[in-house]
């Protein structure tokens, strides 16, 4: 079986040779010369290839005059130019084979525009439109340049646990894991649930973030960087929040704000590239059919400079700005996305926003010599708003424990954390990229929903 996508690259004559396609049926069109049309698509590429039945074909009345959209064909022809406009070859059938009929009655997707909420719903026969399609190629291109960016700077892939004991962005809205029988738990004798007898000897949840483990290793062997799965149990259900999406974490040992922001400016250009140099048919898909803007938008951040701030900064020209806010920017007070928008509006394009307030921010953020704000950095894209958030660390041990009693954590709970800057500590820097934020950047597609295969929302874990 070849792939339509190598398959049309091919010029058509008789070194073109025998062809076998396997797809599914977009479209039949019959002639009355007593041949069709049927436009075939298996989802190498946006194209679809048209392959040429005729009464030949012994089974051409039975099967091809009953194929309809949505019914999976099997097709050996040779591959010949077409006369039709729109197409510079076409598949002349010698045999074809239908192996599983769709029916027309009940398949859901048909030849008619379809809301991206009714495909939500369909998520396993969305992999068939060209939108979704043309969405997972592009992810799976975006996390082939993910590996491809961290390999050649000599970064190691990290594997880091998705069950952990510990709550890294200590927002306390984590899953918890437990085997512990909610009809019938042991109890302590105060009465309390006792999850000390639970499988993991302690209270256990899905990780938010791989952070804290990639700190470990960097802390070790100099680069790392995750690219997994995190979690968040907050009641979100906006236009780019998941319950569960995939993060990418680069953890770099002796590295300052400044390095992180240079890595986190250069990782976001190299993926733009990649999809300018790879996906462009379906770049152009998207500019036509989702949003204009978008290859514009990618083509800025693979060339133009990041414009950078500090939180301060941002907050001033926000409020220097004419701008209605439905919350009016005020220091100290966390960056709303109607900011992030205006912001990315008055730079024209990208713009990492640094040193942010500690009281809006995680335990782990390395506290600057001002004594009220962090070495933090978020990268804020067009379209989206934040799409990056990271930071120095804090690498000296009694800051650290101050951060943490601060926020009312016990520091005894976070030992081997602690330990890092207990032995040997080094300044160290690193960042989170939102991916499904990344693939909406490079799509256009509003809704984040519609950039992963399953989304997992509140009240939503079908599939
Ligand atoms: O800013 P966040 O919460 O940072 C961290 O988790 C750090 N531990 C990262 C690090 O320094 N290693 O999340 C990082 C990014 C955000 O900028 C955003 O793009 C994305 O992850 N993100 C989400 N994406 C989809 N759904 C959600 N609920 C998200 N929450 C964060
Ligand atoms: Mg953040």
């Amino acid at each position: 079986m070849e792939r339509i996508k190598d398959v049309l690259a091919r010029e058509p004559g008789v070194e073109a040779g025998a062809v076998r396609v396997g797809g599914w049926v977009r479209t039949r069109r019959d002639s009355k010369a007593g041949f069709s049309f049927v436009e075939i698509n298996d989802g190498s590429c946006l194209a679809s290839l048209q392959v040429v039945a005729g009464r030949d074909l012994p089974n051409y009345e039975r099967d091809v005059l009953c194929l309809s959209m949505g019914s999976s064909v099997a097709v050996d022809g040779v591959l010949v130019a077409s006369p039709g406009a729109g197409q510079k070859v076409e598949l002349r059938a010698t045999a074809m084979e239908v192996i599983g009929r769709a029916d027309p009655e009940t398949y859901p997707l048909q030849k008619k525009e379809i809301s991206y909420e009714r495909l939500r719903e369909i998520a396993h026969l969305r992999p068939r439109t060209n939108t979704f399609g043309a969405v997972l190629r592009i992810r799976g291109e975006l996390a082939y340049a993910v590996h491809s960016f961290f390999r050649e700077r000599g970064f190691i892939c990290l594997h880091s646990p998705i069950i952990t004991t510990s709550d890294c962005e200590g927002a306390g809205a984590m899953f918890r894991v437990t085997t512990i029988d909610p009809g019938a738990p042991p109890r302590r004798p105060d009465g309390a649930v006792d999850t000390a007898r639970d499988f993991f000897g302690a209270s256990a949840y899905l990780t938010v973030s791989g952070q804290l483990e990639a700190e470990a290793c960097a802390c070790g062997v100099g680069r790392v960087y995750t690219f997994g799965p995190t979690f968040r149990a907050e009641n979100s259900n906006t236009w780019r929040h998941l319950a569960e999406f995939w993060m990418v974490e680069p953890e770099m040992a002796f590295a300052d704000l400044d390095a992180d922001a240079q890595l986190a400016e250069s990782f976001i250009r190299a993926l733009a590239c990649h999809v300018l140099a790879n996906c462009g048919a379906e770049l152009e898909f998207f500019r036509k059919r989702v949003d204009d803007g978008v290859v514009k938008r990618l083509e800025s951040a693979a060339t133009k400079p990041f414009d950078r701030m500090t939180y301060t900064e941002a907050v001033e020209r926000l409020k220097a700005s004419d701008r209605k806010f439905e919350y009016a920017p005020e220091w100290g007070g966390d960056l709303q996305s109607e900011h992030e928008r205006v912001l990315t509006e008055i730079c024209g394009g990208a713009v990492v926003v640094t040193d942010f307030p500690a009281s809006i921010k995680p335990f782990y953020m390395r506290r600057s010599e001002d004594g009220r704000t962090v070495a933090a950095m978020d990268v804020l894209a067009p379209g989206i708003g934040e799409i990056i958030g990271g930071s120095q660390r804090e690498e000296r041990l009694d800051a650290l424990e101050q951060n943490m009693r601060e926020r009312g954590m016990d520091p005894a709970n976070y030992g081997w954390f602690l330990d890092l800057r207990r032995y040997g500590t080094v300044p160290h820097a690193g960042f989170g990229l939102g991916f499904e934020r990344m693939v909406q950047f490079c799509t256009g597609m509003r809704n984040i929903r519609d950039v992963i295969p399953f989304p997992r929302t509140p009240g939503n874990a079908e599939f």
